[in-house]
Order: structure tokens, then C-alpha cells, then sequence
């Protein structure tokens, strides 16, 4: 136990001055003295919390704040009666939730009305003063991006977080929000009612969320997948990340994410306040954080002036923004405006457009999918936009070149909304030159076959599925797909490169890699072919090296204990699924059955229709294929499914309980539960003391494996698992 004398608190006690050791110090205090310290502590924690996290004046250092803190956890370990769930020694963590209560909200969660245009916005006034017979006074607001939260307070402490769920009912994520800690546990001195609610946005600053995904970046980094793979398991947007966050089960792991809120309305029974505006001051001096940059507005001029402003400084905020939310200040107008079902007649949000620019399009180039599926990319003169340098965009396919009338030479006007990849909104035409309108291919780009198109589809095919290298390497890559054969120590790159090298030229290949093949083969990377990397663009060499090609071989080794049915989904046959893959796996259980499966035989089956078996027969007729299965059987992989599989009931594990974390080779999480389920075992979601199992795979968290050793639970290999059930 640490502590630290030398930090002084308001009315602490003499004696701890000279006390020999901190340790003799504690023990030499009875319950009562205890009981004191405690509060002192926690007062003062709460109040240095508050000064950090609200009001970003820290008046402590972070070492001496973690000496208190420190000390009040010796002190709850020493006096277990002395903890309570807002502690502050619950923000780093409390008790993690198993399955999330869903619970009634005491008022409806709404929404707001939106409008992006400047007349709507007038409209809304209009018939605001129309409703109210006299004129309004707003406050405008940021419209935050993240994910609402009602919080409710019981005699100052917070008692119940619920998210927003349907609107009438959210989960219960209370634990989980004491780790805000810009969300008071307690509430500061003040008028504040005895019972009460109070909504706000959680959500996650960008430098939080670009330094976890850098870190994450790291860590896959690490495991030897490439670039392509890495961006395709990062966090989307900040928004995603908080919120998935705040469903997570163990609040330690959402301690570690740093989320914060903004409070933004306060429902009160009887009238404490004439506005809103009072009420979030009221608000923020209990201890709430509550956004500066609210105003009061008297006109519309002034809430144009708000928007526009925001507008354009919203980029230099640390968090997302998605517009303005504009509320009627007086508390008696807003009830007199009253509701609609579905949002209140008192306020409107008023959302600011995607960011768009103007760039030249210099060509329209086309890439072609795994299944044949052309899709047009426009090339553009590099522009920055929301931070970030777009050189391309998609085109979707002809009908949309065409709806635009996009030419090669024009000027466009290209937008970023959430997603990652912009988009082209238009053209301007006082700008164009070029006199053509563009001529949409006939002829695959790649191998030159005559495109199709099916009836009342978009999208144009080449045909050529045996003959067409991106469709051949598009299949390669289905294949190693975390939900196919989950190989991730290959990518996309590495895959195009093996390909362009003639190392392979189908799936069943990856199982003639060797060592000496691969170790120090170099091939280029050629980024431009993807939609979905703006930066990091330049062409470069890669060579493998040691550790990666031993990761490569270990990936393609392990990947032959997957279950047949997945097999069966990674062979990227037309139209076969995953469910479907599951289907006819469970039908004919092994692949030789399959192949000789009759068309009536194939249409037997529950749900597999006759398109699906013309797909089915066409593949399985093709000597190409025949060849591929041939070689897959000869590596070793799993061309029939488990007996073991064949869900038995049985009472082998009766009572146990189980946590499943980390990948699995020959089961997925899925069937794992199904087995344990179906044993009469009962899967859970979070480690606790009396947990039986940790079942853990491959690349199991950290915290998990340290939880399960601190609470001495064993910790058990998919193999073992198996042996359990004989
Ligand atoms: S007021 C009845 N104020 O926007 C009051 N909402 O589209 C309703 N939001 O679910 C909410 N910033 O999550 C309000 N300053 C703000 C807001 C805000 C973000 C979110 C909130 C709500 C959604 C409605």
C-alpha cells in the first residue's frame, strides 16, 4: 500500500504527521477514523476529478492524485464496508455486467426534428412564435456525435445510466459510466432535487481515438498482417468506437478508452428554473460538464451567425460535431409548444452538410471484384477534404456516370460523409470542356472478355471467372477471410503479390508454400488499385521476411482444421453463403456426396432453390475445381464434417460455466457456445470469481488472461475443451 503524507486534506488529522509507517498508520485507525478519512479522501479526490476533467484546471499533480487515490483503495481494502459504487475507486472499474438490464425510461428519449436548410430553419421560427403568440429566445447548442444517455441522480449520488435503446427503453450501462469522469459520481454542493434526470452525448475525443487505433494498427502490425488487412479492422469513426465501448462488459476495459460527455438537458418535476439556459448553468455548478460554447439567441440572424461559424470551426474541435441543436430557452413556451409523437416542438437540430470540395477528374478507371462485378473508380486531382487527401472515389457503376453525366476533364464536386470512401455529388458544368459524354467499357479491363449484364441488375460482369486474374486473386483472398478459413497472416497484398509472383493461381496452392518459396521473395504493392486507402499511397516493394513467412506457413497450417462448412463458404462458390455453405454441409457431410449430388437431390435440400444448385452443379462440373478439391484433400484439410458436430445432448457439463475468448481453429465462438450449450454448460460473458472455464483460443486479451490467473480459474485449450466432452 502506497501513501503519501506529505498531501495534506482539508480537516485531516493531526496525526498522520508522524506516522512511522503508512501502514502502522492505517492499522492504528479504528472504523470510525476510518470511516472520516474515507470521505475526506473521496471528497477531495471528487473535487480534483472535477478540476481535471470538467473544468481542466487540475490543481494536484497526476502523481499526488494517484496517491490519494491509492490510499482510499487500502482503505476500502482494509475496511470493506467502507466501499460504495460511486467511490471514486470505482472509476477505474467496477463490477462487470453479464448481460445488460433493460430497463424503462422514466421519460421517453426523442429525437430531434433536422433540417439543412436555412428555410426550413425559418420556418421552424415562424411557426414557433406562431404556436406561442409572441417571440421566442433560443440557446443554441453543439449537436454532438456520439451516443445519448439519460443519467438519474438519488440524493446527489448517481444511481441509474441508461442508454438510449428504442427510445422507451435503454440498457442499464451504469457501471460502465462511472469510469466517465467528467460524469459526476457525486454531486457537488448545490440545489440540486432529490431525485432527478439528466440526458447528455457520450463520445470519444478524435486524439483518443486516432492513438487506440494507432496502437491497435501496432499490435496486428506485430502479428505480421499487411496494410490492407490492418485499415480493414480499424475503428470507423469515433462515434462506432464509444459506442461499442460502452457495451462492453468489464468497465475496466472501458476505463482504458476515456470517453467523456457533454450534459445537455435537465428534466425537472417542479419549476426550479425559468429557462433552459439557467439550468445548465445550475447544471454545470454540480458538478456537470456542460459545453461553453452554448448561447443564448434573440434572432435568427444570430443563430445563422452561430451556424456559421461552427460550420467552419467544428475541424478544430477535438471531438465530432454533426451540426447545431436550437432549443426554445423558456421553460413555459417550451410547454406550451409541447411534443409531437416523436420529438419536441420546442427544438430542432439543423445538421451541417457533408464537406464537399471541387477537384478535376482526370480518368475513370475500372476495377474488377472477385465475383466479376465491375466497379467504376474515379481518379481525381488530389484534394484535401476533411483532413484527409482524396485522390479517388467510386462510381458505383454506369447508370450512375451516367445519372451524373460525369466526363473525363470535369470538375467535380466530391463529399465525405461518415464512411470512408467519398463519393462524387456532381458536376460543374460552367467548368467543362470536354464535349463527349463518357463511353462506359464493353470489354473487361483485365482480359478482354465482352461484359454482361444481368436483366434488371446495375452492375456489368465479366464472365471470364476461370481466365480473369483480379477475379482469380479476388477468390484467393475470400478464401484466407477471417469468416472463411481465417488465415491473417495473409492479405489481400500479399496474396496479389503470391499471385503476380505464379506461387499461386487458386486456394488449394496456399498449401504448396514452403519456406524456401517464400523467405526474401519480393513483389511491388500497388495501393492505387485500392478505394479504400487515401493516404499511404505510394507504390512500394515488400519482401518476406523470416518472421513473416513463418507466420504466413503457421496461418496456412492451422487453417486445416477448419469445419468443413467453412470450407465449403470459402470456396466462393456463386450464391453459396455462409448459411448455405452450413446447409449443405449438414446435408450431405462430406464433399464427395456433394459432388456427385444430382440437381434433384441438390433441391432437396430445405431452402437450396434451383438457382442455387445451377451454380452448385456448373462449379462442381468444372475440371478446374475438381482439380482444386483434389488438392485441398491431398493437404489434409476437412472435406467432411465432424462427427462430434452432430449436436448431442448430454449432461457432461452440467452446472459449469464457461468464457469463451480468442480465435478458435476448429470451431467457431458460435458452435463453441452451441456445444457447451447443448452439454449443459452455460456460456457467460465476463470473469468473475466463481466462473469454472476460461476456454481460451488464439489471440485472447491481455486483461482476460490476467483476470482468470489473479482469480485462479483454469484456463482451457479448445482441445481440452473437446477432451471434456470425450
Ligand atoms: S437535445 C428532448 N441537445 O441528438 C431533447 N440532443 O437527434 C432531445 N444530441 O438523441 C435532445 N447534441 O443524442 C440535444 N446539444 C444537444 C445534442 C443532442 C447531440 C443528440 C442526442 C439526440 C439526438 C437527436
Amino acid at each position: 500500500m502506497v501513501c503519501n503524507p506529505n498531501i495534506k486534506l482539508k480537516g485531516q488529522p493531526h496525526r498522520w504527521s508522524f506516522s512511522l509507517s503508512n501502514l502502522i498508520y492505517l492499522r492504528s485507525m479504528n472504523e470510525q477514523e476510518a470511516k472520516e478519512r474515507a470521505a475526506l479522501l473521496a471528497a477531495e479526490l471528487n473535487q480534483h476529478n472535477y478540476r481535471y476533467y470538467v473544468l481542466s484546471q487540475p490543481s494536484i499533480s497526476d502523481y499526488d492524485f494517484d496517491m490519494l487515490l491509492k490510499e482510499l483503495e487500502a482503505l476500502e481494502a482494509d475496511f470493506p464496508e467502507l466501499r460504495n459504487p460511486n467511490s471514486p475507486t470505482q472509476r477505474v472499474g467496477g463490477e462487470p455486467t453479464k448481460d445488460f438490464r433493460t430497463l424503462k425510461h422514466r421519460y421517453p428519449m426523442l429525437s430531434l426534428g433536422n433540417t439543412y436548410s436555412r428555410e426550413e430553419l425559418m420556418e421552424w421560427d415562424a411557426r414557433v412564435q406562431k404556436g406561442l403568440g409572441e417571440v421566442a429566445e433560443y440557446v443554441c447548442e453543439l449537436k454532438f456525435d456520439g451516443l445519448s444517455i439519460s443519467l438519474n441522480y438519488k440524493d446527489g449520488q448517481l444511481v441509474q445510466a441508461l442508454t438510449r435503446g428504442d427510445g422507451t427503453q435503454g440498457d442499464e450501462v451504469t457501471n460502465n459510466v462511472r469510469t466517465i469522469k467528467s460524469i459526476p459520481l457525486t454531486l457537488q454542493n448545490g440545489n440540486w432535487p432529490a431525485d432527478f434526470e439528466i440526458r447528455g452525448e457520450i463520445f470519444m475525443h478524435r486524439s483518443t481515438f486516432d492513438e487506440l487505433n494507432r496502437k491497435l494498427a501496432e499490435e496486428l502490425r506485430e502479428k505480421g498482417l499487411d496494410e490492407d488487412e490492418i485499415k480493414e479492422r480499424l475503428y470507423k469513426n469515433p462515434r462506432n468506437f464509444a459506442s461499442g465501448t460502452l457495451k462492453q462488459q468489464d468497465p475496466a476495459d472501458v476505463a482504458k478508452r476515456s470517453l467523456d460527455a457533454f450534459i445537455y438537458f435537465l428534466y425537472l418535476e417542479n419549476r426550479m428554473f425559468d429557462t433552459h439556459y439557467q439550468s445548465l448553468q445550475a447544471a454545470k455548478e454540480w458538478g456537470f460538464k456542460v459545453s461553453e460554447h452554448t448561447k443564448v439567441c434573440k434572432s435568427l440572424d444570430e443563430i445563422y451567425a452561430f451556424i456559421d461559424y461552427w460550420d467552419v470551426e467544428r475541424h478544430k474541435l477535438g471531438f465530432e460535431i454533426d451540426g447545431v441543436v436550437i432549443k426554445v430557452n423558456n421553460y413555459h413556451q417550451q410547454e406550451e409548444l409541447g411534443f409531437t409523437a416523436k420529438m419536441p416542438k420546442w427544438a430542432i437540430s439543423y445538421k451541417f452538410k457533408s464537406e464537399s470540395a471541387a477537384t478535376l477528374l482526370e480518368k475513370i478507371s475500372y476495377q474488377v471484384g472477385r465475383t466479376g462485378a465491375i466497379t467504376p473508380v474515379a481518379n481525381l486531382k488530389p484534394v484535401v477534404l476533411a483532413g484527409t487527401t482524396v485522390k479517388r472515389a467510386t462510381l458505383h457503376n454506369a447508370d450512375e456516370i451516367e445519372r451524373l453525366d460525369l466526363r473525363e476533364g470535369d470538375t467535380v464536386f466530391v463529399e465525405k460523409g461518415g464512411e470512408i470512401i467519398p463519393k462524387i455529388t456532381g458536376v460543374d458544368l460552367e467548368k467543362r470542356t470536354n464535349p463527349n459524354p463518357h463511353v462506359y467499357i464493353t470489354h473487361c479491363p483485365d482480359c478482354g472478355t465482352q461484359l454482361t449484364r444481368n436483366e434488371g441488375e446495375v452492375v456489368n460482369y465479366c464472365p471470364n471467372e476461370d481466365g480473369c486474374s483480379p477475379q482469380r486473386i479476388g477468390k484467393i483472398v475470400h478464401f484466407i477471410g477471417r469468416r472463411a478459413m481465417y488465415i491473417d497472416s495473409l492479405g489481400a497484398e500479399t496474396i496479389e503479390g503470391l499471385y503476380k509472383k505464379g506461387l499461386i493461381s487458386n486456394s488449394s496452392d496456399l498449401y504448396s508454400l514452403t519456406f524456401e518459396k517464400l523467405h526474401k521473395l519480393e513483389f511491388d504493392v500497388d495501393p492505387s488499385t485500392s478505394l479504400r486507402l487515401p493516404e499511404n499511397d505510394e507504390q512500394r516493394t515488400r519482401s518476406l521476411q523470416e518472421k513473416s513467412v513463418n507466420n504466413i506457413l503457421a496461418g496456412i497450417e492451422k487453417s486445416k482444421q477448419i469445419p468443413f462448412e467453412r470450407l465449403l463458404f470459402a470456396l466462393g462458390i456463386r450464391m453459396v453463403g455462409e448459411t448455405v455453405a452450413k446447409k449443405l454441409a449438414k446435408h450431405f457431410k462430406d464433399i464427395d456426396t456433394l459432388m456427385s449430388a444430382s440437381m434433384e437431390e441438390l433441391t432437396a435440400v430445405h431452402e437450396i432453390g434451383e438457382k442455387i444448385a445451377e451454380n452448385l452443379t456448373a462449379w462442381i462440373a468444372a475440371d478446374t475445381n475438381k482439380a482444386i478439391i483434389q488438392k485441398l484433400k491431398e493437404a489434409g484439410l476437412k472435406l467432411q464434417i465432424a462427427e462430434d458436430e452432430n449436436t448431442s445432448t448430454t449432461d457432461k457439463l452440467q452446472g459449469k460455466t464457461f468464457v469463451i475468448s480468442g480465435v478458435f481453429v476448429r470451431h467457431s465462438r458460435d458452435e463453441l457456445k452451441a456445444l457447451i450449450e447443448n452439454n449443459g454448460g452455460r456460456s457467460i460473458g465476463s470473469i468473475s470469481k466463481s466462473l469454472n472455464y476460461l476456454l481460451a483460443g488464439d489471440k485472447m486479451g491481455p486483461e482476460k488472461l490476467k483476470k482468470a490467473t489473479d482469480l485462479n480459474i483454469p484456463i482451457i485449450s479448445e482441445e481440452d475443451f473437446e477432451a471434456m466432452l470425450g
